[in-house]
């Protein structure tokens, strides 16, 4: 089967997450992704290792479908190859901290007049302009930043960080989205572009309604919070409690585990067929849950109550009764039961890859279904293992003149 970016050839100077997780999308969408790395390899090849002497899974999961170069882009030559690469890329992508690319010379002026229609993506921590411009960022540091962990957790924690990697491969697909947006525009005009993505800027994008909910402050409090108080000068943290117009929490289910809880969003039409559920005719009519305001003004004894019997269940049945009831829930599932779980298989959601140096390793599936585009996933390169082919059939270069660069130490 054809693939949707078929004929489209990046050049990746990308390391870690944030960077690696767009072009590993690039890839799974067809793009040839030539990723571009020092001889010590992208330093998360050696992070967290499940086994010695291989590669971590955390390089594994990220930079599957792509082709690794081994440049040493400090040496003058390497410098030079990567940019010939360059001028026979569509797009290059880097995600190094401010002013790396200049360093090496290879900024925005540079590719830009070597080759007019190439595309260059940057993902930055705080983007190349304003007064955080020179930072370096990593995951936990963008949500702190961008105010995710300012609303995570519960009134009585601390901020807390949320295990979605937010502002890594958040951002990540923000920068997708940005990428195809200007291969697009060039398909009319001929021209590159900078298509630039912080993540501080992503994850307050993927903050927005705490934004709608600031506003709101100015108005009063905020009664769907568990906490609705007077005087509140920032968005507090809502716990499970949904936050939102409709009333939503995580209630306890047999028999009591760490992750033994189901979610229930209740919608208005919801209410009756739950209330029957759990408490018969006598709580269906009950004053103090006869209309959203009502439940919502005793939210907390509603759980409660709601608890009760879900407490009786385990979430599975939970799941099952409550859906079959027409209301909108689901169970809290761990890595565990998601390894299990028959729809995330169907879905190609978890992907077993045979690897002859790491064994059999699982990766999470590509998220972003096209009918007319195949996503076979490959395990990801080791170490230059396409440094030759590369240079040979894109840079055009000969035997000799790879040997020479190799024994100049711009290549391995
Ligand atoms: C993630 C981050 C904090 C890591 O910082 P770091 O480990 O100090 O790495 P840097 O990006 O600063 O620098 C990489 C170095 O490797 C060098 N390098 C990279 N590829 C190379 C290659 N192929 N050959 C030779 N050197 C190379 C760079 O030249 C740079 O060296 P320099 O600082 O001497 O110029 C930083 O890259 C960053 O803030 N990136 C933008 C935000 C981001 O993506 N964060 C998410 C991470 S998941």
């Amino acid at each position: 089967m054809e693939t949707a970016l078929h004929g489209i050839r990046v050049l990746d100077l990308t390391h870690v997450q944030a960077g690696p997780s767009a072009t590993q999308l690039l890839a799974w969408l067809g793009a040839q992704v030539i990723k571009i790395e020092p001889p010590e390899g992208d330093v998360t090849r050696r992070q967290l290792r499940h086994a010695e002497d291989t590669d971590s899974l955390y390089f594994a999961m990220l930079n599957c479908n792509k082709q690794s170069v081994v440049i040493d882009l400090k040496t003058s030559a390497g410098r030079d190859v990567a940019l010939e690469l360059a001028k026979r890329c569509d797009i290059l992508v880097e995600n190094f901290a401010p002013g790396v690319m200049e360093r090496l010379g290879l900024g925005w002026d540079t590719l830009h007049a070597a080759h007019p229609g190439l595309i260059l993506g940057s993902i930055k921590g705080f983007g190349s302009t304003g007064p955080y411009r020179d930072l370096k960022a990593y995951e936990n540091i963008a949500q702190a930043m961008g105010g995710a962990m300012s609303v995570t957790g519960g009134p009585d924690t601390g901020p807390t960080v949320s295990g979605a990697q937010v502002g890594d491969s958040g951002t990540g697909v923000h920068l997708l989205a940005g990428l195809l947006a200007a291969l697009y525009q060039r398909s009319r005009t001929g021209k590159g572009q900078r298509v630039e993505c912080a993540m501080m800027d992503a994850v307050m994008n993927l903050c927005r309604v705490k934004w709608r909910d600031h506003q709101r402050l100015a108005t009063g409090p905020l009664p769907e919070y568990p906490t609705p108080a007077e005087d509140l000068t920032a968005v507090p943290r809502a716990g499970n409690y949904s936050g939102g117009a409709l009333l939503g929490n995580a209630v306890r289910c047999k028999p009591g585990g760490q992750n033994d809880y189901l979610y229930i969003v209740l919608q208005d039409a919801s209410w009756e067929p739950l209330a029957r559920f759990i408490g018969g005719e006598e709580l269906a009519r009950h004053p103090d849950y006869a209309s959203p305001q009502a439940r919502r003004a005793h939210q907390q004894a509603l759980w409660t109550t709601i608890e009760s019997v879900t407490l009786r269940h385990d979430k599975s049945e939970m799941f099952a009764i409550l859906t079959g009831l027409g209301i909108a829930c689901g169970p809290v599932l761990s890595t565990g039961d998601l390894v299990r779980d028959s729809h995330v298989r169907h879905r190609d959601m978890y992907v077993e890859i045979d690897d002859p140096e790491r064994g059999r390793w699982a990766n999470v599936g590509m998220p972003i279904k096209l009918s007319d585009s195949a996503v076979p996933v490959r395990r990801a390169p080791y170490l230059g293992e396409h440094t030759d082919a590369v240079l040979r059939d894109l840079a055009g270069l000969d035997d000799p003149e790879i040997q020479d660069l190799r024994a100049r130490g711009a290549i391995r």
